[in-house]
């Protein structure tokens, strides 16, 4: 085949695409986007030598607040995509908590207008459910989607009320718009942390675990009851995955939880810093396994960052003063591969899967390496021991709980729609002349 003169081979990566059936040293050609060719010995106008690397389809994050319109000081499009990029994400959904919310048509194709000069990967928007995320006048659904919106969520805040939640429901769905819902009833979440041992011991006002398992309890019912499609994010106890997992046959769900609390937990509110604030909060050891093994299973589809910058002057508080919100981009591969993989608990092709194939399906763009799709993917280095620290981050901010951790397994190489839109390989694209 003659290649064309925009296309790359990317040659002799460790390629894994478990949903595509891809596992083995090979060559990948992109060209005009798309995903043209994976094979032996391929050849094209530009080669990239990824000998020594993993190739796995970009990933996909479902959950990010790049905090435009209004916190720019901490997140913009360009940083937002930037720093995903730099975690091997393609693609990226975009919440609507910002200031103003994203509840506006206007404001739905503003940012639409924004991502498409400024993101370096794919942005997806999610308009908010409610006006001003107050969970009581329905947003204009229909007219959201016709200005570019691809979901609706009132990410960050719980929903008021059953009736409420079911009447968004009802409409998100006629709308054809999926809903991403933030389970946490507001009555029982009355604390800053999790209500627990160490929130008794450090003397910090705990909420207990039942203000998310109530409210997940509620929309899962809802879900089934009113057939919308319905992604529940961040789950965090054992008990909301369990009761996933009975709904899974039951509605048309799904289900992520992030690599924080798929890593970490309550132990560091111990330090009392405003650092480790989050919603919903570090759990127990014991929810902590419970989700992983929950997405070991598939119980829980996929990962999901919940990419919440903040300001220095947010974050170094108390813990009872802090807003809540980690970065999550940069790290999530590195700390979950750590983790998780190498400690035994999930298999390499189950991450992808979770962090590729499956939110790649959902978004119904992405996360795969098959023929004919875009050429979204990232390239890894599995070795690479790095430490996490503020002054390396690429978002604005830098308040990831990582902080000087040292962690193995960096993206090396992202690379959207065919171009490299994060380059640390260190290669010069080959042209052959
Ligand atoms: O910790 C969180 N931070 N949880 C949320 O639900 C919202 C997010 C934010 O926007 O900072």
């Amino acid at each position: 085949m003659i290649p064309t003169p925009t296309d790359l081979v990317v040659r002799n990566a460790r390629v894994l695409d478990p949903g595509a059936g891809l596992d083995g040293v090979m060559d990948v050609r992109l060209a005009e986007g798309e995903i043209a060719e994976v094979g032996e010995n391929l050849r094209g106008t530009r080669e990239l030598d990824a000998d020594g690397l993993h190739l796995f389809p970009g990933f996909v994050d479902v959950h990010a607040h790049w905090r435009t319109p209004g916190r720019e000081d901490e997140e913009t499009i360009e940083s937002g995509s930037a720093s995903a990029a730099a975690g091997g994400f393609t693609g990226v959904v975009m919440m609507p908590n910002t200031d103003p919310i994203v509840d506006s048509p206007v404001i739905v194709s503003g940012l639409a207008r924004k991502i498409e000069r400024e993101s370096r990967v794919r942005a997806r928007i999610s308009a908010a459910l409610h006006v001003g995320l107050k969970g009581e006048r329905l947003t204009e659904m229909r007219l959201l989607k016709e200005a570019g919106a691809f979901c609706v969520s009132d990410d960050g805040l719980g929903t008021a009320s059953a009736g409420v939640l079911r009447n968004g429901m009802t409409y998100a769905r006629s709308a054809g718009l999926p809903l991403i819902l933030h389970c946490e009833d507001h009555t029982l979440a009355t604390g800053v942390v999790h209500d627990g041992v160490a929130a008794s011991l450090a003397g910090i006002p705990g909420s207990p675990a039942s203000a998310e398992d109530v409210a997940t309890a509620t929309a899962l019912i809802l879900a089934a009851e009113t057939g919308a499609r319905t992604h529940i994010t961040h789950v965090s106890t054992a008990l909301s995955a369990a009761l996933v997992a009975f709904f899974k046959d039951r509605a048309d769900v799904t289900a992520d939880t992030t690599p924080h609390h798929l890593t970490l937990t309550d132990d560091l509110i111990s330090t009392l810093e405003g650092l480790y604030r989050v919603n919903p909060p570090l759990r127990p050891d014991a929810d902590r396994d419970g989700v992983g093994e929950a997405l070991r299973a598939g119980v829980l589809d996929f990962v999901a960052t919940d990419h919440a910058p903040h300001a220095s002057e947010e974050k170094e508080l108390p813990l009872e003063e802090a807003a809540p919100g980690f970065l999550g981009h940069e790290t999530a591969f590195a700390a979950l591969h750590t983790e998780l993989v190498l400690a035994g608990k999930i298999t390499l092709p189950r991450l992808i899967e979770a962090m590729s194939c499956a939110p790649g399906r959902w978004m119904g763009e992405g996360g795969s390496l098959a023929v004919g799709e875009p050429a979204d993917l990232t390239l890894v280095d599995l070795s690479e021991r790095w430490t996490v620290d503020s002054g390396t981050m690429i978002s604005r901010s830098s308040n990831s709980p990582y902080l000087g951790r040292t962690l193995t397994g960096r993206v090396v190489g992202t690379i959207v729609g065919g171009e490299l839109v994060h380059d640390r390989t260190g290669a010069q694209l080959g042209t052959r002349g």
